[in-house]
């Protein structure tokens, strides 16, 4: 438990509002890293809560763990192997026991919006690998209701205004908003994902039915993956000033 054991209430309330939303990721990640055994293929996450669980594995690697890991982005690859974390691919190892990876959001039924740092695609290939997927994230992630964060969806630079503007017809079907966005990278130029693709950002009010929207958009041509991850996290490990907490599937 996070929570202060000495003084008051107010004293208490102090000390969580002193915790940072990184202090909150990384206690998810090193409390996943406690379902790490000796000799798993795992497949790594992507982005600053996954970053953690990876520093966090190189120093098991460091004293003496046995494990192979499957990263899902060049930077994530790039991390793991600085941490000394020994990598595979999936073409040697199409079967992985565990992904250990972050998320945008994610409901109670473990439905994740992923993607926010462009590595939808591979994050989802690793975990559909794997027998399971853990989520780590902090608390601010669990939302009753998908869709404040805009979900990212990947798109082929081939023809991006058709499938942009099918997008939007696929949404008008589904009675909801849309709003979307391409997304570009921090110098101003279009983004692009490391498998070579495009991301549109599209935000379409709260998602009342995740599994409609996720179908629609798979079926769209020119749309590579979409950011909704249903059916494939396992567990949760939620982080809060008050304390460490599992949802399982
Ligand atoms: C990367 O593409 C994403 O799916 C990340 O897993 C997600 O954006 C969570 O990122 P943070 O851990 O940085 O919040």
């Amino acid at each position: 438990m996070l929570t202060s054991r000495a003084g008051s209430a107010s004293h208490r309330n102090l000390k969580c509002q002193m915790i940072s939303s990184d202090e909150l990721k990384k206690q998810a990640a090193l409390a996943a890293l406690e379902q790490v055994e000796d000799g798993m293929k795992l497949g790594l996450g992507s982005g600053s809560t996954a970053n953690h669980f990876i520093r966090g594995l190189g120093a098991r690697v460091r004293g003496g763990l046995s494990v192979v890991g499957v990263p899902s982005s060049e930077r994530t690859a790039e991390l793991a192997r600085a941490e000394g974390v020994p990598l595979a691919t999936l073409e040697e190892l199409p079967h992985l026991d565990l992904t250990i990876d972050g998320a945008d959001e994610l409901d109670s039924r473990l439905r994740l919006i992923k993607g926010g740092g462009g590595a939808l695609l591979r994050e989802k290939i690793v975990a559909a690998a794997s027998s399971r997927m853990i989520v780590i994230a902090d608390g601010s992630k669990l939302v009753e209701t998908l869709g404040a964060f805009p979900l990212p969806i990947e798109v082929n630079h081939f023809g991006i205004g058709a499938t942009t503007a099918a997008i939007a017809d696929t949404a008008r079907r589904l009675d909801m908003p849309a709003s979307l966005t391409r997304r570009l990278a921090a110098d101003g130029s279009p983004f692009v994902t490391d498998g070579g693709h495009a991301i549109i950002d599209a935000s379409f009010g709260l998602i009342r039915d995740p599994e409609a929207l996720s179908l629609a958009l798979a079926a769209i041509p020119g749309v590579v993956e979409h950011g909704l991850f249903i059916g494939l996290a396992s567990a949760a490990v939620i982080a809060r000033p008050e304390g460490i907490s599992w949802l399982v599937a």
